[in-house]
């Protein structure tokens, strides 16, 4: 049987029959936007994530994007992302009026790096041109970002922390998630994310009351917050006074139905995912220019396996013609892409994200991923260096 990048089939076959049963009872009931379903789903993942609040919406991309209008960010502000993620962490900035500002990576975790980000603030600070404003670190590949150092150079610069987990959801550093750190925390459940729906999906969690009635409000057309109607004497509904010039950004009822059962198990997932990359790193370690490294008291979702080889292209056409398939996140960092090579600012200092584009190489895996495929896969990966 072919291997799969990405196993979805394991799960639906562990379980399948109780998510097709809360899809039924969404088709049963009818409220396809915005049902029951939904507010459930958000009261699970807020206790998940011990946060106070969680927001759901579209998918991932809108989740970041929600936080940047929700605090304010706009036309005129700097906003430091990493030069190496997807590709939406960066394409949200504009989106709002501001800039991304890219920040070089950590060679061995490939999350920002702080140094690197000091550095940009003040390269923007001398250049005089953009406000710094906020900082949208990401959980790489599932592994945190070093927010206790990240977070201590935002609060000395008074800009936003913003967690894009859509990697990293559930990952945490010495038991605690990214929310500890960040005003607010962004993810994804794309199918294929750690924790996916069956479709396209996302969700902000934070615990700022007044934040996330900005987001209520932008998630639905700028409709009239409580706070928004009070003061305008507004009695009608509250979609139908908008306030701020919002978007429309709702998780469907049927795609909470399928993550209220899939968060049951997130956990569980989450455990398994360690003993699956346990497995990888034992038997590819120096064997390949380098296997996952992950910090001393951090926990990985591992949303991806990612392996570093000097001949990653031959490797990965070795691999396609055993049947095995692969994958490199990313081929080209942000700054390099057609469609943001305009932005400027910043040190211009992105070697490392230049040189980890050549190198990265991303091995099948998934929870349930078992030692015999793996050791298949490990054979062909020692096979092309020999
Ligand atoms: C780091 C990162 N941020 C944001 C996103 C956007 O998520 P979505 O595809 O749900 O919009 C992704 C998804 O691939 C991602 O990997």
């Amino acid at each position: 049987m072919a291997i799969p990048f990405i196993d979805l089939g394991a799960q639906r076959e562990r379980i399948g029959a109780s998510i097709e049963d809360g899809i039924k009872k969404v088709l049963a009931h009818g409220a396809y936007i915005m049902g029951p379903e939904v507010r459930t789903f958000e009261a699970n993942l807020a206790q998940f994530a011990r946060s106070k609040h969680a927001l759901s919406c579209a998918n991932g991309t809108d989740a970041i994007e929600l936080v940047l209008l929700g605090l304010g960010v706009g036309k005129g502000d700097a906003v430091f992302v990493p030069a190496f993620t997807f590709v939406a962490t960066a394409e949200v900035v504009p989106m709002t009026g501001a800039e991304p500002v890219f920040v070089d990576i950590d060679p061995k975790t490939y999350n920002m790096d702080p140094v690197k980000l000091e550095a940009a603030i003040a390269a923007v600070k001398a250049e005089g041109r953009l406000k710094p404003a906020a900082v949208i670190a990401v959980d790489l590949f599932g592994q945190a970002a070093d927010y206790p150092a990240i977070s201590k150079i935002t609060q000395a610069y008074g800009l936003f922390l913003i967690a894009d987990s859509a990697q990293g959801f559930g990952c945490t550093i010495d038991g605690k998630q990214p929310l500890e750190w960040a005003h607010a925390t962004s993810t994804s459940f794309y199918p294929a994310k750690p924790l996916g729906c069956y479709g396209d999906g996302g969700a902000v969690v934070l615990n700022d009351d007044a934040l996330l009635e900005r987001l209520i409000s932008f998630r639905v057309h700028g409709g009239a917050t409580p706070t928004d109607a009070a003061t305008m004497n507004y009695v009608h509904e509250a979609k139908y006074l908008n306030v701020r010039i919002g978007m429309n950004s709702r998780l469907d009822t049927i795609q909470a139905a399928v993550l209220i059962e899939k968060l049951a198990i997130f956990a569980e997932e989450i455990a398994l995912r360690q003993t699956v990359a346990g497995r990888y790193n034992e038997a590819l370690d120096g064997f390949v220019s380098s296997v996952p490294y992950v910090k001393d008291g951090y926990v990985s979702t591992w949303a991806q396996y990612t392996i570093e080889h000097e001949n990653r292209d031959g490797l990965q056409v070795f691999l396609r013609e055993k049947g095995i398939p692969t994958a490199v996140y990313y081929p080209i960092p942000l700054h390099q892409q057609p469609g943001y090579n305009m932005f400027t600012s910043g040190t211009g200092d992105l070697g490392v994200s230049e040189a980890k584009a050549k190198t990265v190489i991303s091995l099948p895996f998934s929870p349930y991923l078992t030692a015999e495929t793996q050791a298949e896969i490990v054979a062909a990966v020692k096979a092309f260096r020999a």
